[in-house]
C-alpha cells in the first residue's frame, strides 16, 4: 500500500510517500522536508506564528513536488497520514486541514498520526526492527525513553521534568552567542574545548526511574559564564564541551536505568533505536553504541535525515496504522499536547500486543 504522509508540528514543512508491503517492509518514493530555520534564526528559536504562516504557504507545493517525484498520483494511493499532534497548533491545524481535505476529496482513508509515534516507528521503515524494542527521543521539543511494544502500544518509560536536551544545547547556544539551531554548533565547539574546565551538575544522577532534569544545568552553565565574562573563543569551547560532557552524563545514567526497567517488565529488548536531532551528535551516539553493547543489543540509528523530522516518518506510521485498519474520521481533532501512552488508550486495546510482532 502506498501513503502520503504531513508533517507540519513545529517548523519542518514536509511531506512525503512511503510505500509498504504486505509483509511489512517499508519503501521511501519520495521524501521532500523544508526548513524554515531561516525565518526563525534571527529569533534564537521557533516563533509559532511565523511557523504556521510559512506552513500555509509552502505545503501545496511541497505534498505536489513529494507526489511528483515519487511518480504517483491520488487515485494510487491508498491513504494520507498527516501529524495530528502534539506539536504547535497553529502548525498542526494546517497540515492535518490539508490532509482532511485530500482524503475527502480523493475518498481516501485519513490516518492521524501522533507525531512521536511517528519518531517510534521509524526503525521498523529503516530496519524491519521487531518489536519490542527501546527507544529513545531526543529533539528540541522531547526527550523520551520509551518501550515500544506494537503498534499503538508504547509505554513512557522516562520524560524530562524541564527542558528537552535539544532544547538545553539551543539555549546553550543562545547564551553563548552562537547560532540556531544550537546543538551542532555546541557541538562543533566542545570539539575545540576542555570537558573537565568547569564542574556542572549532572541532574538526576543514579535517581530511581528514568526521567531527566536540564534546567539546572543550564543555569548552572549560565552562572559559569557570567563569572568569567567577557568569554574568550576558548572560553566559548571549553564551557560547550563542559556542558556536553554533562548531558552525555546524563544521558548514560538515565538510559542505563531506562534499559534496566524495560528488561524487567518486558525482558531483552530487540534494539535500542535512536530518533530526534539530537542523536546526531556523535558523542552522544557513541555512549548509545556503548550503552546498546553493554545490555547486549543493538544500537539502530536511522540516517539522520530520518532522526529528524520528516514526512516519510508520518506516512510510514500511517502506513502501519492503516495496515492494521486503524483510520481516522474527518472530525479528528488537532493536538497541541498528545502524550505517547493516550494512543493506546485512545483506540482501546485493539491488538493484543503478540499478534502484531
Ligand atoms: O528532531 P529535530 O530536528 O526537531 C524537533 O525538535 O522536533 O531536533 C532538533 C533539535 C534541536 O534542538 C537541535 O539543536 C538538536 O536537535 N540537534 C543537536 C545536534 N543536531 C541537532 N543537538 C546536539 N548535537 C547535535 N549535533
Ligand atoms: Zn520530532
Amino acid at each position: 500500500m502506498i501513503v502520503l504522509g504531513i508533517e507540519t508540528t513545529c517548523d519542518e514543512t514536509a511531506a512525503a510517500v512511503v510505500e509498504r508491503d504486505a509483509d511489512g517492509r517499508g519503501r521511501i518514493l519520495s521524501n521532500i522536508v523544508l526548513s524554515q530555520d531561516s525565518a526563525h534564526a534571527a529569533f534564537g528559536g521557533v516563533v509559532p506564528e511565523i511557523a504556521a504562516r510559512a506552513h500555509v504557504e509552502v505545503l501545496d507545493h511541497i505534498i505536489a513536488n513529494a507526489m511528483a517525484d515519487a511518480g504517483c498520483n491520488f487515485r494510487e494511493i491508498a491513504g494520507v497520514a498527516a501529524a495530528a499532534g502534539p506539536g504547535l497548533i497553529g502548525g498542526v491545524i494546517v497540515g492535518l486541514t490539508t490532509a482532511k481535505a485530500i482524503a475527502m476529496v480523493q475518498k481516501k482513508a485519513l490516518i492521524a498520526v501522533n507525531h512521536l509515534e511517528a519518531h517510534a516507528l521509524t526503525a521498523r521503515l529503516t530496519d524491519a526492527t521487531p518489536f519490542p524494542y527501546c527507544l529513545f527521543l531526543a529533539s528540541g521539543g522531547h526527550t523520551q525513553i520509551v518501550a515500544v511494544r506494537a503498534v499503538g502500544d508504547y509505554v513512557r518509560l522516562g520524560t524530562t521534568h524541564d527542558d528537552a536536551i535539544g532544547e538545553a544545547f539551543d539555549k546553550t547556544a543562545k547564551l553563548l552567542g552562537l547560532g540556531y539551531p544550537g546543538g551542532p554548533q555546541v557541538e562543533r565547539e566542545a570539539a575545540k574545548g576542555q570537558p573537565d574546565r568547569f564542574s556542572l551538575p549532572r541532574p538526576m544522577r543514579g535517581r530511581k526511574g528514568a526521567d531527566f532534569s536540564l534546567s539546572g544545568l543550564k543555569t548552572a552553565l549560565r552562572l559559569e559564564a557570567e563569572h568569567i565574562a567577557p568569554l574568550s573563543d576558548q572560553d566559548v569551547a571549553d564551557l560547550c564541551a563542559s556542558f556536553q560532557q554533562a548531558v552525555v552524563d546524563v544521558v548514560v545514567d538515565r538510559l542505563r536505568s531506562g534499559l534496566r526497567i524495560f528488561r524487567s517488565r518486558y525482558g531483552a529488548p530487540n534494539a535500542l533505536v535512536a530518533a530526534g536531532g539530537v542523536a546526531a551528535n556523535q558523542a552522544i551516539r557513541k555512549v548509545l553504541q556503548r550503552l546498546a553493547f553493554e545490555v547486549g543489543t543493538v544500537l539502530v540509528a536511522p540516517p539522520l535525515e530520518l532522526c529528524t523530522d520528516n514526512g516519510a516518518m508520518i506516512a510510514w506510521a500511517g502506513a502501519e496504522r492503516l495496515a492494521l485498519g486503524l483510520t481516522d474520521t474527518l472530525d479528528v481533532a488537532p493536538r497541541a499536547r498528545w502524550p505517547l501512552d493516550e494512543i493506546a488508550a485512545a483506540k482501546g486495546a485493539l491488538q493484543g500486543t503478540a499478534a502484531y510482532k
